[in-house]
């Protein structure tokens, strides 16, 4: 294979991956896109293990070249049979665990290649023979690439295992850890890391080198842990972003085009998805970095923490009735509905309902359930029609006009706390103004609150009839109910 070869090759995948980001965009394309993003994997990975052959040759050590290429091959067989199995058994609620766990393995990967680069450049290119030094510029990539890469994968082990909720361990728990002088231990630390990085690219020292990689493994477990779970999927989304830097780093040192774009889209997509879902939370980023929000001391009065107060609550036949004789129903789907597995039977409820001349539309809240585009994954799985669902912006103003709204397993999405009161913790958070239809049917188990641990008014209107149970038992029993 030429070079030339290679850097078309290359050239392709990169078209394929802007293509993938592209069609991941809209649900109508996402699965276009995603076959883009395996077919772009795919090039990159046969190029690069053809060009990893083809180097090995070149620097003399065409006898070593084929036990590299199946080490190579070893790898890829592990790797890609773990993650496969890996991917096929997650259930879509656990999504952001298994995003978490995978950024970690990019972060080592870099750390990895890192010090491989630093201890023996020669094998991989950087410099002629065993002994030359490395070019100043070089280090200071191999520095970035190691930094950002161990940053990644401590911050993201944390980050697993705070989403995860499975492991009795302190640091794993979803509260956040503080401690007096938190902040400044991580300046000081930051501060340090960024020195003995500058020390190793001005003299090569490797001794700083590997105390700059200890300290950046520790900084990424100090920066995360202040972070309540409330947070995750933003710190997830950010240090998505961090792996594709760190990848992008190493690429400059081992001079591969392809690694420097793949890292550099991994790096700015996570960057603005981070921005994205920031925006509605309505959240500023660097306090969400900082830590705090999540955290139950902050979380205002939560559900259960004061007296009970009466709720109506009916049952799915009531509910039933009410959905039936409707003109006009919007759908509001949510994290419980996910928990439930309930978008088949929902869909088949809309059906019915629209068989019976209801107007039936599905209202997406940005961040509604656990990772971004969740409950457009949900509904796209039940094959709901993509013209029934509407974005929050293109819904919001038909609300007031609605005959019922069905809230199924959504809590902080519909919380009208966020507008009206301004000392809530999500104040200002954009919201599905549900509260204004003339009827709210609310599906949940319990009057346990959501996510942000804040009670909800919408609840306790006179208008909202409450349904207990698992929202799949109950929209079962309203698909009954309505034959
Ligand atoms: P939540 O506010 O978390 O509320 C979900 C509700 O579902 C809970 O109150 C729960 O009440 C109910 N539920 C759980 N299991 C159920 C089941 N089997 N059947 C019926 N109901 C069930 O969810 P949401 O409204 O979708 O809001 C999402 C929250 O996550 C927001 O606070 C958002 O800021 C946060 N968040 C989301 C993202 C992204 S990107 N999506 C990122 C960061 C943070 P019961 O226990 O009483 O049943």
């Amino acid at each position: 294979m030429s070079m030339n070869l290679v850097t078309l090759l290359y050239l392709v995948a990169s078209v394929c991956f802007i293509q993938a980001l592209k069609g991941l965009s809209h649900p109508t394309t996402s699965r276009q896109g995603n076959a883009f993003g395996m077919i772009g994997m795919g090039i990159a990975i046969v190029t690069t293990v053809f060009l990893v052959f083809k180097l090995a040759a070149q620097l003399g050590e065409g006898g070593n070249a084929a036990t590299g290429l199946g080490y190579v091959l070893v790898g890829l067989l592990i790797g890609g049979t773990a993650g496969s199995i890996m991917a096929k058994r997650v259930e879509m609620t656990k999504m952001p665990e298994l995003v978490a766990f995978m950024h970690s393995m990019i972060g080592l990967a870099a750390v990895f290649i890192a010090v491989a680069a630093v201890v023996e450049p020669q094998s991989l290119g950087i410099v002629q023979h065993l002994g030359d030094s490395i070019p100043t510029g070089n280090r200071l990539e191999l520095f970035l690439g190691a930094a950002i890469g161990a940053i990644t994968f401590s911050g993201s082990v944390i980050a697993f295992g705070k989403l995860s909720g499975k492991y009795k361990f302190r640091l794993f728990q979803g509260a956040p850890v503080q401690f007096a002088g938190q902040h400044m231990l991580n300046l000081v630390l930051g501060l340090a890391t960024l020195g003995l990085g500058l020390v190793f690219m001005f003299t090569g020292n490797l001794t700083a080198f590997a105390a700059m990689l200890a300290l950046s493994f520790v900084l990424g477990v100090l920066i995360i842990i202040p972070i309540g779970g409330a947070d995750m999927p933003v710190v997830v989304s950010m240090l998505n972003s961090y792996s594709g830097w760190a990848a992008a780093g190493i690429g400059f040192s081992l001079n591969n085009s392809m690694l420097i774009i793949a890292g550099s889209l991994v790096g700015s997509s996570g960057a603005i998805l981070s921005y994205i879902m920031c925006k509605a939370m309505n959240r500023s980023f660097f306090n969400v970095i900082l830590g705090g929000f999540g955290a139950e001391a902050d979380a205002g009065p939560a559900a259960g923490s004061k007296e009970q107060r009466p709720v109506k609550s009916g049952s799915s036949d009531d509910a039933s009735f009410l959905l039936t004789n409707a003109d006009s129903v919007i759908i509001v789907p949510g994290y419980g509905l996910a928990v439930a597995r309930a978008q088949h039977a929902l869909m088949e409820l809309a059906e019915k309902l629209t068989h019976r001349g209801v107007t039936v539309k599905f209202a997406i809240h940005p961040v509604a359930g656990r990772m971004p585009g969740h409950m457009n994954v949900l509904l796209a799985e039940a094959e709901v029609p993509y013209e029934q669902v509407f974005e929050m912006e293109d819904i919001n103003s038909e609300f007031g006009q609605t005959d019922v709204v069905l809230v199924l397993g959504a809590n902080d999405v519909v919380n009208p706390a966020a507008k009206n009161d301004p000392k809530s913790p999500i104040a200002g958070m954009p919201i599905l103004e549900a509260y204004k239809a003339k009827t709210v049917i609310v599906n949940k188990r319990s009057m346990a609150s959501g996510y942000a641990g804040l009670d909800n008014e919408l609840f306790y209107l006179d208008k909202t009839m409450m349904v207990f149970g698992d929202a799949k038992k109950v929209i079962e029993d309203m698909v009954k109910a309505v034959d």
